[in-house]
Formats: C-alpha cells, sequence, structure tokens
C-alpha cells in the first residue's frame, strides 16, 4: 500500500523531468472554418480576421477557391476538406482523385500553403457507408500528390471521433471498438507509411456532460484539481490534468494496441460551446472562456500527453464563427469563438506572447506594500501548499529567492496561484494583503507567471511542479521560514493528499 504511493510519487516526478526536458517548439493551436454562417464575412475578411488574431493555422471543410485564394501568401497553414459526399468517387477511382488534386491542391501551391487533407468528417461513425472507400480514397489522393511531387509537403488523414474508441478510461486499457478493425488497421497502416498524423477531434464538453457527474468539471477544463479529485491511470499511476489529455492518451494507447508507433496525433476538433438551450447549462460563456484559453495554454506548452512527452499536441480549435444555420440542439450553434464582424465571443489569446495581455487590466496577482508580515507568512505558505502554486522559483539558489524576504516570495507565489487559478474564479486577495497590479513585477531572470517575458526566460524555471497536485506543496514548503505549527499542518495536508488520492 505505501510502496504503491511512493511509486506513484515517484513515477510522477520522473514523468516530470522527462516533460520539462521535452521541446517546445512549435507547437500551434489553429482554428476550424466552417461556414454555416448567415453573414459569413467575405473570403478576404476573414484572413483579416484570422491575422488580427494572429492564427497561423487553419483548417477548411472543403475546398473553397474564395478561402483558398484569399490564404495565398499569408504564411498561414491550411488543411484542405474532401468533403463526405466526395470520398465515395475518389475512392473508386483513381483519376477522380487526381483530378481533385490538381483543381483544389496544386493550383493553388506553393502560394497557398496547404499542408494537409482532410479526408471527410468523422467518417467511420456519421457515414459508416463510406467506410470501405476511406483508406482506397486516401491512397489515391496520395498517389495524386506523388505524382505531383506535393507528397513530401501535403499529408492525408481523416479526422476521426472518439467515439470509436469503446471504452477511454483508463487510458492505457482503450481499444478502437472491433468492429472497425479492418478500416483502422488500413487507416493506421497508411498513416505510417506516408508519415502523417492521425487526426483526432476530442470533444471533453460531451467527455463532461455524458458523464452525467463522474468527471469534475475543473476536469473537463483544465483547472487545477484538489488532490482528492485527481485522475489517475491505475496501471501507468500517470495522473491527468485533464480530460482532453486523457482523450489523446487514449487514442496513443488505442494506436499501440494495433502495434503501431510513432504515429502523431494532432487534434482536428475540440472547443466548447458559449451558450446553449436551458437543458445545456454547461455551455456557458464563462465555460467556453476557460476551457479555451486553458487548452491553448496547455497545448502551447509544448508537451504531450503523459504516454508521449515529447509529442506536442497540436489542436485545431472547433471554431472560427458560430454557425448559426446549424440543425440540433441550441449549443450546435455557438461554438464560435469570434463575431463575423471580428470581434471575439469572449477574451481569448491564440498567441503565447500575448498570453499576459489577454485580460490586461490587472493581470498580476502581487503583495501589498504595507501588508502585516504574519499575515503574508501565512499567505505565502496557504499559496505554496493548498494554493498549488509553483514556489521552486523561490527557493534558494533559484532565480527569485533574492531579495530574500516574505513580501517580495508572497508576491512570486501569490502571482503563479492567480495566474493558473483566477479563470476558476481564484482571486487576489490572501486575506487582503494582495493587490492586482499592470506591472509586470519580474526583474532579472526571475520572471513572474503571465509575464511577456515568461516564453522566453520562464519556461524552465516555472515548469517544474505545474499541476502535479501532491508532489508541489512537498518540496515548496520544506525550504520556507514557515512556523513549526504550519509547517506541521502542510505536512498533514501533504499526507492527506497523498493517502486520499
Ligand atoms: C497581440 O500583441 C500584438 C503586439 O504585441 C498586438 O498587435 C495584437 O493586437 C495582439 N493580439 C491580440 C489578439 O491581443
Ligand atoms: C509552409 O508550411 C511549412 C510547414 O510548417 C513550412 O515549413 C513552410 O516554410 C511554409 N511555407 C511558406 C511559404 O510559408
Ligand atoms: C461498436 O460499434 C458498433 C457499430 O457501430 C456499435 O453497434 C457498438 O455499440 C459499438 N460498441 C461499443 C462498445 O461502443
Ligand atoms: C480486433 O482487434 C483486436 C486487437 O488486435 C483483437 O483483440 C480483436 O479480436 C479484433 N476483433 C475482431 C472482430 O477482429
Ligand atoms: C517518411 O519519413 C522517413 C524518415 O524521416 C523518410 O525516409 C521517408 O522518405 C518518408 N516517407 C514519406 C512518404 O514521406
Ligand atoms: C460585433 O457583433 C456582436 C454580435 O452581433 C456585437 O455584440 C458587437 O457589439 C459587435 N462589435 C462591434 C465592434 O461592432
Ligand atoms: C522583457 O524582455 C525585454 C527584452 O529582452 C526587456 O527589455 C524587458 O525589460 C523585459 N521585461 C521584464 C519585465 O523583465
Ligand atoms: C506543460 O503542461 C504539463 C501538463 O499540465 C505539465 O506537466 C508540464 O510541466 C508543463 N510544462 C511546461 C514546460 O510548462
Amino acid at each position: 500500500m505505501e510502496g504503491m504511493k511512493l511509486k506513484r510519487w515517484l513515477v510522477s516526478v520522473l514523468f516530470l523531468i522527462v516533460a520539462t526536458v521535452s521541446n517546445a517548439a512549435g507547437a500551434f493551436v489553429g482554428v476550424n472554418i466552417g461556414t454555416d454562417v448567415t453573414d459569413l464575412p467575405s473570403a478576404s475578411n476573414v484572413v483579416a480576421i484570422l491575422k488580427a488574431h494572429q492564427i497561423t493555422h487553419v483548417r477548411l471543410y472543403n475546398a473553397n477557391e474564395h478561402m483558398l485564394r484569399a490564404l495565398s501568401n499569408t504564411g498561414i497553414e491550411v488543411i484542405v476538406g474532401v468533403t463526405d459526399e466526395e470520398i465515395l468517387g475518389i475512392g473508386e477511382s483513381a483519376s477522380v482523385a487526381a483530378a481533385w488534386i490538381s483543381k483544389n491542391v496544386a493550383a493553388y501551391m506553393p502560394s497557398t500553403n496547404i499542408t494537409a487533407i482532410s479526408v471527410g468528417s468523422e467518417v467511420l461513425t456519421s457515414v459508416p457507408n463510406v467506410a470501405p472507400v476511406l483508406v482506397p480514397a486516401m491512397n489515391h489522393l496520395h498517389t495524386a500528390l506523388v505524382a505531383s511531387n506535393l507528397n513530401f509537403r501535403i499529408k492525408v488523414s481523416t479526422p476521426l471521433s472518439m467515439d470509436i474508441i469503446s471504452r477511454p478510461f483508463p487510458p492505457s486499457t482503450a481499444t478502437f471498438n472491433s468492429s472497425w478493425n479492418s478500416t483502422i488497421y488500413q487507416l493506421l497502416q497508411f498513416l505510417k507509411n506516408t508519415n502523417s498524423s492521425y487526426m483526432l477531434n476530442a470533444y471533453p464538453y460531451y467527455g463532461y456532460t455524458k458523464g452525467d457527474g463522474i468527471f469534475p468539471i475543473e476536469y473537463a477544463l483544465f483547472s487545477p484539481l484538489s488532490p482528492v479529485k485527481q485522475i489517475v491511470d491505475p496501471n501507468t499511476l500517470f495522473h491527468y490534468n485533464s480530460m482532453f489529455e486523457a482523450m489523446v492518451d487514449a487514442t496513443y494507447y488505442a494506436i499501440e494496441a494495433f502495434n503501431f508507433n510513432n504515429i502523431p496525433i494532432v487534434v482536428t476538433e475540440t472547443g466548447w460551446p458559449s451558450f446553449g438551450g436551458a437543458n445545456e447549462p454547461d455551455a456557458s460563456t464563462k465555460n467556453a472562456e476557460t476551457y479555451n484559453n486553458n487548452l491553448i495554454m496547455r497545448v502551447l506548452n509544448g508537451s504531450g500527453p503523459p504516454s508521449q512527452p515529447k509529442i506536442a499536441i497540436n489542436t485545431y480549435l472547433y471554431e472560427l464563427f458560430n454557425e448559426d444555420k446549424r440543425k440540433g440542439p441550441i449549443s450546435e450553434r455557438n461554438w464560435g469563438v469570434f463575431y463575423a464582424n471580428g470581434s471575439s465571443v469572449y477574451s481569448l489569446s491564440f498567441s503565447a506572447a500575448n498570453m499576459s495581455n489577454a485580460n490586461s487590466l490587472g493581470s498580476f496577482c502581487v503583495a501589498k506594500d504595507d501588508a502585516d508580515t504574519d499575515k503574508l507568512q501565512a499567505g505565502l505558505s496557504w499559496a505554496c501548499g493548498q494554493g498549488q502554486a509553483n514556489c521552486v522559483a523561490i527557493q534558494p539558489g533559484r532565480p527569485c529567492y533574492s531579495p530574500n524576504n516574505v513580501k517580495s516570495h508572497a508576491s512570486y507565489a501569490y502571482n503563479d496561484y492567480f495566474q493558473k487559478m483566477h479563470n476558476a474564479g481564484g482571486t487576489c486577495d490572501f486575506d487582503g494583503t494582495a493587490t492586482k497590479t499592470t506591472e509586470d513585477p519580474s526583474y532579472g531572470s526571475c520572471i513572474y507567471a503571465g509575464s511577456a517575458n515568461a516564453s522566453i526566460g520562464g519556461r524552465s524555471s516555472s515548469s517544474t511542479a505545474l499541476g502535479l497536485g501532491p508532489v508541489s506543496p512537498i518540496g515548496a514548503s520544506l525550504n520556507l521560514q514557515v512556523s513549526p505549527l504550519q509547517y506541521l499542518t502542510s505536512f498533514i495536508s501533504v499526507i492527506l493528499a497523498l493517502v486520499l488520492s
């Protein structure tokens, strides 16, 4: 029993080291452009909106010529879509495939940077009768790309729903629904042979709402989980900080069960609706804002899910605009992040550099100048303990240790807590000892969370214990100047966390 806990703890620490070493370069969040919109802006206005928000990757559901032309010479990378209706013809005829490539892809290259073709949309679950021609269609398209000498630049894949994985939790035992065995096998073989990615549509919104209360909402929204609510895979002992990561990992394990490896996953759709009907209370602006901002932060941190820490989870948000013409429940028409006039439905930033500006007024939380020292000490202990702030940087020898006083350490810890928690309702108060400021408190090599400079200097120093629940309070509390009573309290809470988790 105790050995088991210790092992879990050690595995977490080991994983942490691996994750910290992994390279963050190149991770991106793009966006899907659905067009069932009454007042759809012109293609050039859509592109202007993309540029204004520094969006570098898009996925189209078809090969609309106006969009493909408007995207030329923008540097934006584009996935073009083969519609479900087109698959049959392409699957049955190599020359139809060649004509499709010539008209919809080759004609725009290289000025439009097409990097992938997505064949259909969740074909296995939405139009299963097309399944037998799916991989043949992909093969025909790939052959046509080879003939045009475009196969090294453009990859062919097909976005699949999480629904083809029968039991996604625990991730380590996930397998594809065996009714699709032969199609999945052919598909994985194709992806492997052509160095293409597996395209996954992963929706924690549905996982959460269909779970009927099994999962805490924090788990769906990437918000910090209290130790008692941590989700751990009993076989691997990996901690899952979000349902999104668990879904991606379940897919990696399902692929592995077919004895394929090194097929990276790209998430072609994920998101959260900002509005829904009376029976859809979780579709809210607050949840959508929390989910999408946390998602972007998570993806841009560059690490993969627990089983594949070195493979970034590149992701396309669903979706650019609310598609008011779609059928179904009210939430179905409210997944968009921008209005047609380009203003955002809620505050959202696609770029790591803009993250601190995302809520520009009062974006840092620091200790007040005249705060009582004992209260500051209590606030500091709480932030680094129960509050799960990452306090590594204020340990001796670390960049924010000096000046070694309670106020400076409290500022660092308060801010780290606040940056992680304010989307989930965390406040900047600490018994009246904290205040918000727009001025970046970073100095020298001490970079505060949320600083515009964090993506350059802060990554390695701030990465150490993020989100590891029971682990961070130990490391954080041991070296701080806390009273014996406070020390004992944190120690007991750590033991409790280990026993309860
Ligand atoms: C991001 O920052 C740049 C410059 O720092 C600014 O021009 C741009 O408007 C910002 N974008 C968003 C979406 O806030
Ligand atoms: C197109 O995208 C690829 C893949 O990221 C990149 O290497 C290349 O530089 C881009 N080309 C242009 C013209 O932007
Ligand atoms: C597997 O897929 C089949 C065919 O779509 C479906 O009838 C069945 O319910 C699925 N099984 C599971 C366990 O999801
Ligand atoms: C599908 O594949 C799995 C894993 O390889 C295997 O265990 C299962 O028996 C297969 N099912 C069918 C119906 O072929
Ligand atoms: C796939 O990648 C391998 C190794 O990087 C390379 O040798 C091979 O040519 C690539 N194949 C295709 C079809 O891109
Ligand atoms: C953009 O459209 C939305 C929704 O119609 C509206 O609430 C908002 O005020 C508009 N913004 C601007 C700048 O016109
Ligand atoms: C951020 O980096 C820039 C350029 O290196 C530097 O001029 C600026 O002072 C830094 N800001 C802070 C708050 O450290
Ligand atoms: C990225 O996020 C993961 C999962 O939350 C975390 O374990 C890891 O420490 C983070 N890495 C960095 C470099 O911030």
